[in-house]
């Protein structure tokens, strides 16, 4: 079995079908439990297309948002979002953020942390750009207990010998691995929270278009045609369908929030 290429983030629309209703449900709870005050600054690091900073404007009433991703086809995808709006976009890695200290009340990633390959350094430079007494919070799929929507298709291609590519830091959804990681990073004040949500597809067509042909994985260009009819036949056996021919997924994230000291 070779190992899989890393997942790359090079359209933004196809994020739009993939994950950005699942961003915005679990981004939802995620900031509820936030529960901000209005008015804030924010940074949004691995803001991706702008699923979630686009909710972070509707719900929290930010004074402004930074919002930042290394891909330029998300960040594209972003900027025909926020024409009118307070959010400043850049191209740039969690790793170095290109932001003075203690500029922002609150440092986000949201689905974004797992993905950053160096997740102290990335959990690390949120903390520097915080103002003291800010908030520092971040939320990834249960990666390690199954909890990522995409489970069903990385199990799938598993068993078809093609394996499925992962975050390079799979590791930090585990909630005592991001626990350990917000105490070593100084932060005080710190919560988990387990964010449960579900997505409905309208039929097993939408699913596929969905989660497996808009895949950043970029799964269709590595199945043969037999290969991509057996996925497509064990999917539909596992994903049971409702009498409309619906297939709700079901996906859980670890959610952690902590405080600089002020
Ligand atoms: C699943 S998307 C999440 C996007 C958005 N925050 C959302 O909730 O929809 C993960 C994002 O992490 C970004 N990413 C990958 N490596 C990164 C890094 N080193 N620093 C910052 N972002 C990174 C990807 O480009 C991608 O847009």
């Amino acid at each position: 079995m070779s190992s899989p290429e890393p997942i790359k983030f090079t359209d933004g629309a196809a994020y739009e079908r993939f994950m950005a209703p699942w961003s915005r449900s679990a981004g939802t709870l995620f900031l509820d439990w936030l529960a901000p005050r209005p008015g804030l600054a924010w940074a949004d690091v691995g803001a991706g297309n702008g699923a979630f900073t686009e909710l972070l404007v509707a719900k929290s009433a930010p004074s402004s948002v930074c919002a930042i991703d290394p891909s330029d086809a998300q960040i594209a995808t972003a900027r025909q979002k926020f024409a009118a709006k307070p959010v400043e976009l850049s191209i740039g890695d969690a790793m170095a953020l290109p932001y003075d200290r203690d500029r922002f009340d609150v440092a986000v990633m949201a689905l974004a942390l797992f993905f950053v390959p160096d997740a102290r350094k990335g959990a690390s430079e949120m903390v520097r750009v915080t103002k003291p007494g800010g908030m520092v919070a971040s939320y990834t799929w249960d990666i390690v207990r199954g909890g990522t929507p995409t489970q069903p298709l990385w199990e799938e291609l598993d068993a078809l010998g093609i394996p499925a590519a992962r975050p390079p830091s799979a590791d930090i959804s585990r909630f005592e691995a991001l626990k350990a990681l917000w105490a070593e990073i100084g932060l005080s004040n710190i919560e988990t929270r387990e964010l449960v949500v579900e997505r409905t597809f309208a039929d097993f067509d939408d699913y596929w278009l969905s989660m497996v042909v808009s895949s950043p994985s970029g799964v269709m260009g590595k199945l043969s045609e037999a290969q991509g009819a057996e996925l497509k036949r064990r999917l539909q056996a596992r994903l049971p369908a409702s009498a409309s021919g619906a297939i709700t997924v079901h996906a859980s994230a670890t959610a952690i929030k902590g405080r600089k000291a002020a």
